[in-house]
């Protein structure tokens, strides 16, 4: 197949294209280099050469032309703004990013006869969920535009798909992604992170002073919240399964998570193992709109595609996450 993937240089992009090269598939990327990287670009061009198209997806008639001419059968689609807080201040931003530009792929994908679509959405969209395990079928309702932005695009995706038949997509909620490549060198990049994974592993890598903990009177085992992290590797190898179940199935929408959780205290306490570095800790009040526990009931995608997640292991997502951060 001929496949594009927006977003290709950023984080998870990037990861998922390096599974990508190593298929037979043709492999093209389209990003604007916005958060993305060049140089794992240009590392990642190492195993198999590549087409890139350094493009904004907001320029529709460029994006439709660029659709219309390479005619691809699949597109996975990444590129997105991603931060929670910036979308509670500019939240137009993330409606024009994520769903108006969705919406102008995904139509200029049908109108190319693109047949299969992937698209990176997030628990987000449960927002704060009355139980500790969500499922595909738990209510949505996000609370931030973030999460209402992903939404939005997951309901025009549906009904594209249902208005036309050769249209076919798979939505995918990732968890908590966390941890870096072992064998490549790319990894997360933002300069102002808040994911805690990765907040520890630059505390650790004595680029910020402390951590702070955001809350630690929650009604769980040590007070902090837990969350089920999952390794890029394993969010990656996700739309390679989806792909695969597109071409038999219909379209459909899956959770990517373990389906269990480590609380923020397991985590640090697991970096400061990792690394070593017995590093600066404080706790700070609770943050609005972080529910106590949030972990995936990711069983619907275990039993319907052959995703076969390999690094189940808080131990190796810290290392993988410190050994990045050492280097980047
Ligand atoms: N990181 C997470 O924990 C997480 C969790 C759930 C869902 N997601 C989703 O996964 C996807 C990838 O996230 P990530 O963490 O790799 O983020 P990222 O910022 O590293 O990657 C996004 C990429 O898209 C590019 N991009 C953004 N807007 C663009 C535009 N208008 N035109 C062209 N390129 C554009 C950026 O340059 C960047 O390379 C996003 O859709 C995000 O919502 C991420």
């Amino acid at each position: 197949m001929k496949i594009l993937i927006t977003g290709g240089a950023g984080y998870i992009g990037s990861h998922t294209l390096r599974q990508f090269l190593n298929t037979k598939h043709q492999i093209c990327v389209l990003d604007n280099l916005s958060k993305g990287s060049q140089k794992a670009l240009e590392d990642l061009s190492t195993i198999r050469e590549f087409q890139f198209y350094k493009q904004d997806l907001s320029d529709f008639s460029k994006v439709k032309e660029l659709l219309l001419e390479e005619k691809f059968d699949a597109v996975v689609h990444f590129a997105a703004s991603i931060e929670v807080f910036e979308s509670t201040q500019n939240p137009l931003k993330y409606y024009l990013n994520n769903t108006a530009n969705t919406t102008n792929l995904i139509d200029s994908c049908i109108k190319s006869g693109v047949k299969y679509f992937i698209f990176s959405s997030t628990a987000a969209t449960y927002g704060e969920p009355k139980s500790d395990f969500v499922s595909e079928s738990s209510a949505l309702e996000p609370i931030n535009p973030y999460g209402q932005s992903k939404l939005m695009s997951e309901e025009i995706l549906r009904a594209a798909s249902k208005a036309h038949s050769g249209f076919k997509h798979c939505i995918l909620r990732y968890f908590n992604v966390a941890g870096a490549c072992m064998d490549f060198k790319i990894g997360q990049r933002y300069p102002k992170a808040t994911l805690l994974i990765k907040v520890a592993a630059e505390v650790a890598a004595r680029k910020r002073d402390k951590l702070f903990i955001y809350g630690d009177d929650y009604a769980t085992k040590d007070g902090t919240c837990i969350r089920d992290f999952i390794h890029v590797d394993d969010i990656a190898s996700a739309h390679l399964a989806a792909l695969e179940y597109l071409q038999h199935s219909k379209s459909d929408v899956f959770n990517v998570g373990y389906g269990h959780g480590f609380s923020v205290k397991e985590v640090v306490a697991m970096m400061k193992k990792v690394s070593g570095i017995d590093f600066e800790v404080e706790c700070a009040l609770r943050r609005q709109g972080d529910p106590s526990v949030l972990i995936s009931d990711a069983s619907k995608i275990r039993k319907c595609t052959s995703w076969n997640p390999k690094y189940d292991n808080l131990e190796l997502i810290c290392k993988s996450a410190y050994e990045w951060e050492k280097q980047c």
